[in-house]
């Protein structure tokens, strides 16, 4: 048994916010941030937030792969943002699309969500009763982002990437997901907490916090030992790889794992100068793009691989 992707969609912030426009904020310029980062703009959410861009990704997925909502059997919404503690995201997409007939629910691995997520599908699928699972990352990162800190502000955008899997005879889907708790505290984002019933102190919002030098070196070390664990379990070449769409959190970042990889640069595509870091979403918002502009073949073998807070990463391999 394996699984295909047969439709992909996405959707972005609807408010457009260059280098240039975040230098009017904090102590920073387009060309500290494009040299560091790749990034030159990216498009933050104005009303839809989390829930409401992964439905419209969602909606735009099914069309692609000319599926009904009622066809769906599980929801599954990576998100590290979600609109509530419950009811989740995942249901709220349920409810927008119409996907009556679907089981529901978040999962919460940060940058790696996706990676995990359709792994999860996987592992549903493999386990028998699921065929086919609407998988989505979104995030809304700019509701937990501090605006006066130069460090952070400039990395993120929001956005939603969504894909559709079916059960298939033929083909191959395998992955790796990795974890390690005890560095959790290199990238973080409290959750709205502080409440105290004897002090009567409410609950405050958290923000993202970062050591992007550490995140940095766990990425470009931790990415290219899971992906050349992945290709060796699997028996695969790494010339038979077509693309390595990876999180897209940093220019630098990708150049560094082809260099590990010993691969050239033109198999990782990067949209990363027009979207910033979307975080769950970054993976199938590109997916969505390449399936857009006809880059992606039937038969092209692909590995998706993220890293994030947690610390999290992980890699799988599919074909097209
Ligand atoms: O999804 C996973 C999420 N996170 C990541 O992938 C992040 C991984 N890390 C990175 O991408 C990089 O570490 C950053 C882009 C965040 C930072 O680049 P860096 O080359 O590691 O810069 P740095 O933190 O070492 O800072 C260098 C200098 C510092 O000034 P001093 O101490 O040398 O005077 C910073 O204060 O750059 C300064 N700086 C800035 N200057 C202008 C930091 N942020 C900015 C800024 N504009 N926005």
């Amino acid at each position: 048994m394996t699984m295909k992707i047969i439709g992909t969609g996405s959707c972005c912030g609807d408010h457009l916010v260059t280098n240039q426009d975040l230098a009017q904020i904090v102590e920073t310029s387009d060309e500290w941030i494009s040299s560091r980062t790749g990034i030159r703009s990216r498009r933050l959410t104005t009303g839809l937030g989390t829930s409401g861009m992964a439905a419209k990704a969602a909606e735009r997925a099914l069309k692609d792969g000319n599926v009904h909502p009622e066809e769906l059997d599980l929801i599954l919404l990576a998100t590290s943002t979600p609109e509530n503690h419950f009811p989740n995201g995942a249901c709220e997409v349920q409810a927008a699309i119409g996907a009556v007939n679907a089981a529901a629910f978040d999962i919460s691995a940060a940058c790696t969500g996706f990676v995990f997520a359709l792994q999860t599908a996987y592992g549903f699928m493999a386990a028998g009763g699921y065929k086919k699972i609407l998988v989505i990352g979104a995030d809304d990162l700019s509701k937990v982002t501090d605006w006066t800190d130069r460090k952070t502000c400039i990395l993120f955008g929001d956005g939603a990437g969504a894909v559709v899997v079916e059960k298939e005879e033929k083909g191959m889907f395998s992955g790796v997901m990795k974890a390690d708790g005890s560095r959790g505290q290199v990238l973080s984002c409290r959750a709205r907490s502080g409440g105290n019933f004897l002090t009567g102190k409410k609950p405050e919002i958290g923000y993202i916090y970062m050591d992007g030098q550490e995140v940095f070196k766990f990425a470009v070390k931790k990415v290219p030992e899971c992906v050349e664990q992945l290709l060796k379990e699997q028996d695969v070449q790494k010339e038979d790889i077509r693309y390595y769409i990876l999180h897209q959190a940093n220019e630098r970042i990708i150049d560094s794992v082809a260099k590990r990889l010993k691969e050239p640069i033109e198999k990782f595509p990067m949209d990363i100068q027009d979207h910033g870091n979307t975080s769950a979403a970054s993976i199938p918002i590109l997916l969505d793009e390449m399936n857009r502009e006809g880059r992606l073949t039937r038969g092209d073998k692909l590995i998706l691989a993220g890293f994030g807070g947690g610390l999290t990463w992980g890699a799988a391999l599919m074909e097209w």
